[in-house]
């Protein structure tokens, strides 16, 4: 087990991934929260910050716990405070460096570097530098820019680096983590997809015993893979809800529940497409849509959920960018997710909650789903945001713009899996807009309906680019579109980034 601990850099989470890919398990906690036992942490890692140590606001946490008694490795800002902490100095440099530097100098090449050449490409992203190292600081690398762009301390298994080792374009980055936790600290290499849902299972059984467990499936990855795992381990006291709200894709309902179904989940299909529509009747605003289907949502789930007796958990497929507290750059602050409490909780969130992925990232649950022999083309999914069809259809919902959505869509994604870019595609789908236009089929005029196409690529959803689609490809969807939906006479295609647009239109 390695501690991050998280100075508030938008990179932190990025180190946890790249220590994770080394099959190592880590946690990051908030520099102002260590934890007291320290015991189970094998190596310890300081993150970057936006701050500079001179500002009074930024991080001064106490090391004495852990300089000198756990292998430390100290990045970018926390090499700045390690120095800072230690009697170096820290001075505002010349110019800030930011980006793609070099290590022209590598001192020694059998320790932090081992396996590392000089030269190799290292990601910068600061304005102050380390102008003295602490006492029986020893330089390790530098660029022609930085003399102390590593460095460690005599007698210690403590390091730091001035650059950034989970950036992607620091391209020896993964080596020298290994170097630092592997090779230096000992850590086991033993954090697998396997092991997880073995110790997993394990837990949940312990854990839940007899009890019966309620969960809501939705068709994505989380809730199916959060599902099997505890499938697993308490088999038929699983009980899955799957609520069609109307807004899922076309056949989406039928064929995920027959998957699910297969998968031997004790599984109850729970049609309120109706519900949802009279909750949608007349709303125009895209928050007032969201409101009403969280609330039609919880009323159905909550009156599935009485129907099983003697239920004493919520199981929730949260993952772990969820749960991490963040360090804000205004000082510490922890978010806080707001919920509902509308007249009272319902009464399934008065049960007690299991997540049983709340620690893993979501190329993790990935993983963990395909270990555990879930088909591809579910894991492979694209996001589906919650309400679904509701915010791609701008304006007031009815019957038949949805039934109008639903088999554009169906074209758009059919076409994108048969010319193989279905893969390549973070995410896509169609937009039905609140405009007629004017056309002609035959020799009739048509006045109808106007759809946009929007696929993008993303790593996260915060930011994301249009794809470049084949003018082939959109040229033989729009033609499918316009032949075969009735109401549709024109295709657009969205080539918007974000920023400044967003991935949905509402
Ligand atoms: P935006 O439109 O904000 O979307 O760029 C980013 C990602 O979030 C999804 N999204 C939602 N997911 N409930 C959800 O569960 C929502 O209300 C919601 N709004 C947007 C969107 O599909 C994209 O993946």
């Amino acid at each position: 087990n390695v501690l991050i601990l998280d100075f508030g850099s938008q990179y932190t989470q990025l180190i946890a991934r790249r220590v994770r890919e080394l099959n190592i398990y880590c946690e990051i906690h908030p520099y102002h929260k260590i934890p007291e036992n320290l015991d189970n942490f094998k190596a310890v890692i300081l993150s970057g910050s936006p701050l500079s140590v001179r500002n009074e606001d930024a991080a001064h946490p106490d090391l004495t716990k852990i300089k000198g008694k756990k292998p430390l490795l100290a990045v970018c800002y926390g090499a700045q405070y390690l120095a800072h902490f230690m009697g170096g100095s820290v001075e505002p440099s010349s110019t800030r460096e930011y980006g793609r530097a070099k290590l022209t100098t590598i001192h020694n090449h059998t320790d932090l570097f081992a396996s590392i050449t000089e030269g190799t490409q290292v990601w910068m992203s600061h304005s102050d530098t380390i102008a003295k190292l602490p006492e029986n600081g020893v330089c390790l690398a530098s660029t022609d820019d930085v003399k102390n762009a590593a460095y460690r301390i005599e007698g210690e298994q403590t390091y730091a680096i001035q650059f950034h080792p989970e950036v992607y374009h620091t391209t020896d980055g993964k080596q020298l983590l290994e170097n630092f936790l592997v090779h230096i600290a000992g850590v086991a290499q033993e954090w697998t997809p396997a092991a997880f849902v073995d110790t997993t299972v394990q837990e949940l059984k312990d854990k839940l015993g007899n009890d019966k467990v309620v969960l809501g499936l939705s068709g994505g990855v989380d809730s199916t893979v959060a599902a099997i795992l505890l499938h697993k381990a308490i088999g038929k006291n699983l009980f899955c809800i799957f609520v069609n709200n109307g807004l899922l894709r076309k056949n989406e309902f039928d064929s995920v529940l027959d998957q699910y179904k297969h998968m031997g989940l004790n599984v109850k299909g729970v049609d309120a497409s109706e519900r949802f529509l009279k909750a949608l009747e007349l709303k125009t605003d895209p928050e007032e849509k969201r409101k009403a289907i969280g609330n039609a949502f919880i009323e159905v789930f909550d009156d599935e959920a009485h129907l099983v007796e003697d239920v004493h958990w919520l199981a929730q497929g949260t993952i772990y960018p969820d749960v991490i507290e963040s360090v804000s750059v205004n000082g510490p602050s922890v978010t806080i997710k707001s919920h509902h409490n509308v007249g009272g909780l319902p009464d399934f969130m008065k049960l007690k909650v299991v997540e049983p992925l709340r620690m893993l990232f979501k190329d993790e649950v990935r993983r963990v789903g395909k270990e555990m022999g879930i088909d591809p083309e579910l894991l492979g999914r694209h996001p589906f945001p919650g309400p679904g069809l509701a915010i791609r259809i701008l304006g007031d919902i009815t019957a038949e713009k949805v039934r109008i959505l639903q088999e554009v869509d169906a074209i758009f994604i059919d076409g994108l899996r048969k010319w193989g870019l279905y893969d390549k595609v973070w995410q896509a789908g169609a937009i039905l807009l609140p405009v007629n236009s004017v056309g002609v089929m035959g020799d009739e005029r048509t006045y109808e309906k106007v759809v946009a196409l929007r696929a993008v690529e993303s790593t996260d959803g915060m930011t994301a680019d249009w794809v470049n689609l084949p003018y082939e490809f959109l040229q033989e969807t729009s033609n499918n579109i316009i032949n075969r939906v009735k109401g549709v006479n024109r295709v657009v295609y969205d080539i918007s980034s974000k920023p400044p647009a967003t991935i949905e239109w509402e």
